[in-house]
């Protein structure tokens, strides 16, 4: 009998196709919205494999309604906090997800909302389409120059490398910061130093039990009020609450977020501050992004399901 695949949502098409022609029969469930968690149990029952999104959550529950055929959960994604990894190895399941591959589109829309903040986009954008504007002003829409600033990192992997590599051209002081020394230099051990002295903050941290609220009220705080910060990674990550308490008061300059708690529900006070630039969690969407991300899950499959080890194995 062919082993099923469950898909949860819509991949792009050649990735389909190269499990079908592996011998796979593919079950792909609700194309266009996240499935209900009573549909993603019911559906892995039986199954051999998962490719599964970050709006899927892949919980003990849905983990055991897959014993004992479920060999291998992909994420067509590289954050894998919707998987509870400690029940999927108890289960002997492997769980993967996609490295690398959206490391520089997820890194040019870090720079694209920090240069958005900075120079002051939507405004500029607005006062255009509402007919407002009065004409080219020597104080009009001033923002603040990216050149001679510091960037600081909260983590450092892949991504955030990325952003570093970008912010050079752009003639920034880059500083990172990372739980173990990277030896790499601009590493600065305290995270609260890194706060203070950094312009803007980019985030670049999975989240875990240990990063979440991570910027809270009084880490937020220390960006200062001409600080801004950019968070591509998880929105809790962030105390959101917090966020909006500086944002609103002017204890902190501005923020570029793509991640948020609760998505896709976003808090409308958040939306609100001022200074803030928004987009719907499209670090990664980009065309050949996320082709290759789907490629990268439906690899992982096709060598779990042939006893091969999976390159891309979520292993801690
Ligand atoms: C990820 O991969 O974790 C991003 O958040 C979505 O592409």
């Amino acid at each position: 009998m062919q082993p099923r695949v469950v898909v949860t949502r819509r991949i792009p098409e050649a990735a389909l196709q190269r499990l079908e022609a592996a011998g796979v029969t593919v079950q792909l469930l609700g194309a266009d919205a996240a499935p209900s968690r009573e549909e993603l149990i019911e559906a892995v029952r039986g199954a051999a494999g998962l490719v599964c999104l970050l709006t899927d959550r892949v919980d003990e529950a849905v983990l055991r309604s897959g014993e004992p055929t479920l060999r291998v959960v992909a994420n067509v994604a590289v954050g894998v906090d919707n998987i509870d990894l400690d029940a999927a190895r108890r289960q002997h399941v492997v769980v993967t997800n996609t490295p690398g591959v959206l490391d520089a589109a997820t890194a040019d829309l870090a720079i694209l909302l920090l240069l958005a903040v900075r120079r002051r986009l939507l405004e500029g954008v607005e006062l255009l389409r509402s007919g407002h504007w009065r004409g080219f002003a020597l104080d009009g829409s001033l923002g603040t120059d990216l050149e001679g600033s510091t960037l600081g990192l909260v983590g450092y992997g892949r991504i955030a490398r990325k952003v570093a590599a970008r912010a050079g051209a752009f003639e920034v002081e880059v500083l990172h910061h990372a739980r173990t020394p990277t030896g790499v230099p601009g590493y600065v051990s305290d995270l609260d130093e890194l706060l203070e002295r950094s312009d803007a903050v980019s985030l670049h941290v999975p989240l875990t039990p240990l990063t979440e609220g991570l910027l809270d009220a009084r880490r937020i705080e220390r960006i200062g009020p001409k600080g801004v910060l950019i968070n591509t990674a998880r929105g809790p990550v962030v105390d959101e609450d917090a966020l909006c308490d500086a944002l609103e008061s002017r204890r902190l300059g501005g923020a570029g977020l793509d991640v948020f708690v609760g998505e896709p529900n976003v808090s409308r006070r958040l939306l609100d501050c001022p200074n803030v630039v928004a987009t719907p969690h499209v670090g990664s969407a980009t065309n050949e992004t996320r082709a290759a991300m789907a490629e990268l899950a439906v690899s992982a499959v096709l060598d779990v399901l042939a006893g091969r080890a999976p390159a891309t194995e979520v292993t801690t």
